[in-house]
């Protein structure tokens, strides 16, 4: 959850170190701090608190030049944002440590630390590394075999950088649970959490796998060493995005920009899957074609914004593969005595591939004999991607924004191909499936043209500023949308919003339904619209501010107390998809009308690496 940035290079290392925290924001910002080695030999370190531009303004006043270093962006577990807290952390002068994950097993370490004479000056779990750091480093010869010994005594999930100044030149990384790459440059290496941190200066990137630990040192030399202390080669792969990918363009925020890339991303993610009236099922992986044939069920397992893509695919995967799906949140899932009837699929959904609970999930779930494991995911090369038997990546590109836009589009629009490839195996018709694979190719332009609505929609988002709840409605796969709807607004605008199946709404939050309760409904053409639209005027009869997104075709009209947008009229499988956009739109304008930080709002980060 943490961002880690480290380097070593020729020229000083600290505007690469600046522009890594940067970058690596969206992975937490309550605090920031970076330690470098000076030419004569020197560990200096700077921290503040806040964002990492409180730190570059320290950094103005008070440079630290130098030729290797750490530096870290911090999202709070153990100790609250406070500067004493913040990383680099060290014992003595001479060693400073970064991290991201959680140790364990920190408080029996540090009481026998405390009891060696070691002085705490944090609330970190963190901490404990660096004195442990200072002991081992007394005792082994050389930098990479103390941290070593210290990785055996730490029970939890990680990654690391290390500096010493007893080594200048050297910086040590280490990863067990969380993520780590290395940046391969020219005459120079680098390490971060996460390889958009060094596009800037590099796009040759080694994944670290689980256990790794490596050393960089001068010269851009890179030595990997496996949980055993092996020296191995890992391979060199190259970054596919471009840079673009990082900086904001002409939109006021990353969510814009993302929301507005949708219909290119979606035509991403359906390049050279689609063939002429069916999907090509070999997207999935040589052997996905004789796998699919004998899945009996599916479990989907994930977090926040992609649990909700994959209740959306049950509805899918039930109606057109006729296989019985079950969804749930990985960190239910993971503690539960899951019981996996034969020829089940495990499923992840994950846009970074990264998410603790997922990845504990897709572990815990390879020892309960399913079928196989498939990911869908966003990231190339993660550990989700490389722990999976089949995956499919979504090609949203990087996803800057903390809530999920084109990351979730685009996972259904992998779920839908899912849908199709496992419908095709199982004797989906030819119409059905020539139908659907029709639908799918116009949807870029249709998400396109979802988007022009966004003035109308700009102009709807007055009426929530001064709200301090709402109530979104839906039903069929649109009740994951509705929940889609309303986690967009609570992460950002942190209006409390709640989302139903509309049919419940007599069943208790009917009670809320006041004039100062905006209710929000998704109405496309489908099979339940007729009864969506008594629902709505059970809203009416209470006085509630209806506001709904509703096909060009049936027939709502605004009225007194109901706003209408109509959306483009769309198969009736692929609404969900389309009626997302607008839902994000709505959340984008009121948090801005609110002031919020929209793309970094408070309390969160992008990719929970922790448990
Ligand atoms: C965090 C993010 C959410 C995201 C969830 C799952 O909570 O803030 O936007 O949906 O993690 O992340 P994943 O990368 O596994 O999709």
């Amino acid at each position: 959850m943490c961002g880690i940035v480290g380097a070593v290079a020729e020229r000083n290392v600290q505007g690469i170190l600046l522009e890594g925290l940067k970058r690596l924001e969206y992975r937490g910002y309550d605090s920031a701090g970076m330690a470098v080695l000076t030419s004569e030999g020197r560990l200096q370190r700077r921290r503040a608190l806040g964002k990492v531009a409180a730190l570059e303004e320290r950094l103005m006043d008070e440079p630290l030049p130098g030729h290797s270093g750490i530096a870290h962006t911090r999202w709070a577990t153990h100790g609250r944002p406070s500067e004493l807290n913040a990383h680099p952390h060290q014992s003595g002068e001479r060693l400073a440590v970064v991290h991201n994950g959680i140790i364990e097993n920190h408080e029996s370490l540090r009481r026998e630390l405390e009891a060696e004479g070691y002085a705490f000056t944090s609330e970190t779990d963190t901490e404990v590394i660096a004195h442990l750091l200072e002991r081992e480093s007394r005792r082994a010869g050389d930098l990479l075999t103390a941290v070593r010994r210290v990785l055996d005594q730490l029970n939890g999930a990680y990654a690391l950088g290390v500096i010493h100044a007893d080594e200048p030149g050297v910086v040590i990384g280490a990863r067990k649970g969380s993520p780590l790459v290395v940046g391969v440059g020219i005459d120079e290496a680098f390490l971060a959490s996460d390889s958009l941190a060094l596009l800037q200066v590099t796009d040759r990137f080694i994944y670290l796998q689980e256990g790794d630990a490596v050393r960089l040192s001068a010269g851009g030399r890179i030595e990997v060493f496996d949980d055993e202390g092996t020296a191995v080669e890992r391979a060199v792969q190259t970054f596919e995005h471009g840079d673009g990918a990082a900086s904001k363009g002409d939109y006021r925020h990353f969510m814009l920009k993302e929301i507005h890339e949708q219909p290119a991303v979606i035509a991403a993610a359906l390049e050279g899957r689609l063939g002429e009236r069916s999907a090509l099922v070999e997207s999935f992986g040589p052997e996905a074609e004789t796998l699919f044939r004998q899945v009996r069920q599916i479990h989907i397992v994930a977090c926040g914004t992609s649990y909700h893509a994959g209740m959306v695919a049950r509805y899918w995967l039930e109606r057109y593969a006729g296989v019985p799906v079950q969804v749930e949140v990985a960190s239910e899932y993971r503690y539960r005595q899951v019981v996996v009837p034969e020829g089940t699929l495990f499923v992840t959904l994950s846009q970074s591939g990264e998410t603790a609970d997922t990845l504990a999930a897709l572990r815990f779930a390879r020892e309960r004999g399913y079928l196989a494991s498939l990911a869908i995911c966003n990231v190339p090369g993660s550990s989700l991607v490389r722990e999976s038997d089949l995956t499919l990546m979504t090609q949203a590109g990087p996803e800057i924004g903390v809530a999920s836009t084109k990351a979730f589009t685009t996972q259904l629009t992998a779920l839908m191909l899912l849908t199709l490839a496992l419908g095709k195996v199982k004797g989906l018709g030819e119409g059905v499936q020539s139908d659907l694979v029709s639908a799918l190719r116009c949807l870029p332009d249709l998400v396109a043209r979802v988007l022009k609505l966004d003035p109308a929609i700009e102009r709807l988002s007055t009426a929530f500023a001064e709200k301090h709840h709402a109530l979104f409605l839906g039903r069929g796969a649109h009740f994951p949308i509705a929940l889609e709807g309303a986690l967009k607004l609570k992460e950002i605008s942190y209006i409390h919003a709640e989302a139903y199946p509309a049919g419940e709404l007599k069943h208790g939050p009917l009670a809320l339904v006041d004039s100062e309760m905006p209710v929000i409904s998704v109405a496309p053409n489908d099979e339940l619209l007729d009864k969506l639209k008594s629902n709505l005027q059970e809203v009416r009869a209470r006085g509630g501010e209806l506001f709904v997104f509703a096909d060009e075709d049936v027939g709502l009209q605004e009225a007194e107390g109901i706003r209408v947008i109509h959306l483009p009229h769309v198969h009736e499988a692929l609404a969900p998809i389309l009626y997302t956009l607008p839902l994000q739109l709505l959340s984008y304008h009121v948090a801005v009308l609110k002031g919020t930080d929209v793309d970094q709002p408070r309390n969160l980060a992008k990719s929970v690496t922790v448990e």
